[in-house]
């Protein structure tokens, strides 16, 4: 067949140039004839076939004649043999690794990775020789401060087994940052593909123990670098009745936030950021915060703590919290006031730091979340306030929590000493001493110094007059 002569060349080693191929006319074959030829047309292969082995005969004689190819063809074609042998050893394993091993890689940007590395520092069967110490401490309400380690899995490798299955644990940190501004860290576990649903179940255990260990708990959440990180260890929630309010108070803020939180779908159908502002504004020490946290714990939330006046925030990494508050949390901007007053001092570089007013404004304006947000600001100067934070949609209710007032001194003694002789005694000579305020912070104290006998708490009232008895802050 002309067309196959053509291409196999019969005749190769004459020039193409000085002869027609086929009685002087070029056949130039179409696409269609060369697909034929090859897939369709068993008589042309096998010729195609027969004239290759013919080509393979040149090939060899060239070799034979090409003394570079006679020298190191052998060795060649030996080295090619094991590359792909090589290859194929390798590709093999590595299928064969794919087919019976699973990998399950968890980033530290991912809730799990915590859970993970603290369910596996609680775990007995495990074979771990690099380890990070986890510090933690707590500051109670009475201002003691507590200490713990936990030793979790450092970056290294590991090993653990769990009900008859082997895993390995390997926590890598890279030297890339994500988002978030922190370095990306990885756990990768890996076990044999049988075992796999294995995996589920330990992280699902994982979960459940994090869970455990906050019931009945307030997680207290604080802004560090760009992200969200557990402050200390969760406290006992606070019980709703240990604050002690003006008659109504407590109560009307109360309703309004049951009320916010029955209102989704009205919120939803109106288009409204589902949202709620609230500030607590009056002296030091009159319980704004406890109050936070008692809610907080009578809603089951937790607290998300903002410094706004923090030097290192930008407006930008402001908007990037707001955003991403911590699931079923309050979010807490305490003593507003105080971010923007120092708004003139720079830093030792020369610049002012810290978010702007109007970046204040925007972050706050623009949370935008699936869940409902509530946040509470304090301050104790609200006469500082710019009107712009205080327009509904930012802070939606206002309210002064007070100095104590009568009727808080006497169910503040109560608290303690429920005794009511007692407290009409000690509401005596609390009027005797004409005090122009006195907050509840104050008053703590006093019945706190004798917490066992209420008669000594009336003998020393005097206490009261001194003001510097409120040392219980978070920090
Ligand atoms: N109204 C109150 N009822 C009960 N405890 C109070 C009250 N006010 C202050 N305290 C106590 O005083 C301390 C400081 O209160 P805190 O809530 O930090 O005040 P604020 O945030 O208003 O400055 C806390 O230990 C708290 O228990
Ligand atoms: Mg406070």
């Amino acid at each position: 067949m002309a067309l196959t002569e053509w291409l196999t060349g019969g005749k190769q080693s004459e020039s193409q140039l000085d002869r027609p191929i086929v009685q002087g006319v070029i056949e130039t074959p179409t696409t269609q004839d060369i697909s034929l030829m090859n897939y369709n047309n068993p008589h042309d292969k096998v010729q195609v076939d027969n004239n290759n082995v013919g080509t393979f005969g040149t090939l060899e004689k060239m070799i034979s004649s090409n003394p570079y190819f006679a020298a190191g063809g052998g060795l060649m074609v030996l080295g090619a043999s094991f590359a792909l042998l090589k290859n194929g050893v390798a590709s093999f394993a590595n299928l064969m690794y794919r087919r019976m091993v699973v990998d399950l890689e968890i980033r530290n940007s991912d809730k799990s990775y915590e859970w993970f590395l603290n369910w596996m520092s609680n775990y007995k069967h495990r074979v771990s020789r690099q380890l990070s110490v986890k510090t933690t401490f707590v500051q109670h309400q009475n201002g003691s401060v507590a200490t713990g380690f936990t030793f979790v899995p450092g970056p290294g490798n590991h090993w653990f087994k769990y009900k008859k299955a082997w895993f390995f644990v390997k926590r890598e940190r890279s030297e890339r940052i994500h988002n978030s501004g922190q370095p990306m860290e990885t756990v990768t576990l890996k076990t044999l593909y049988k075992d796999r649903y294995l995996l589920a179940s330990i992280l699902d255990e994982a979960r459940q123990m994090a869970m455990k260990l906050n019931e009945g708990k307030t997680v207290l959440y604080k802004s560090w670098g760009q992200d969200w990180r557990i402050f200390g260890k969760p406290r006992k929630k606070r019980v709703i009745d240990s604050v002690i309010l003006d008659k109504n108070i407590k109560e009307s803020i109360l309703d309004d936030i049951k009320e916010f939180l029955k209102s989704g779908s009205w919120y939803h159908n109106r288009g409204i950021p589902y949202r709620r502002g609230y500030l607590l504004y009056g002296p030091p020490g009159s319980g704004k915060t406890s109050f936070i946290q008692a809610l907080a714990g009578e809603f089951d939330y937790n607290i998300a703590i903002m410094n706004v006046g923090e030097p290192n925030l930008t407006d930008d990494r402001l908007a990037y919290l707001m955003n991403n508050i911590p699931e079923h949390t309050i979010l807490l901007l305490e003593d507003i006031d105080a971010a923007f007053n120092n708004r003139t001092q720079s830093t030792e570089k020369g610049y002012v730091s810290g978010v702007t007013f109007s970046g204040l404004l925007n972050a706050l304006d623009g949370v935008a979340s699936a869940e409902e947000v509530i946040t509470f600001m304090t301050t104790n100067h609200p006469e500082k306030l710019d009107p712009a934070l205080l327009r509904p949609g930012r802070i939606d209710m206002k309210v002064l929590i007070n100095n104590a007032s009568d009727y808080q001194v006497r169910q503040m003694f109560m608290r303690f000493y429920d005794d009511a002789e007692k407290a009409e005694e000690f509401m005596k000579a609390f009027k005797e001493l004409e005090l122009p305020y006195v907050s509840t912070a104050q008053l703590q104290g006093l019945f706190v110094q004798f917490k066992e006998n209420p008669n000594l708490a009336i003998d020393n009232i005097d206490i009261l007059k001194s003001p510097h008895m409120n040392n219980f802050f978070y920090e």
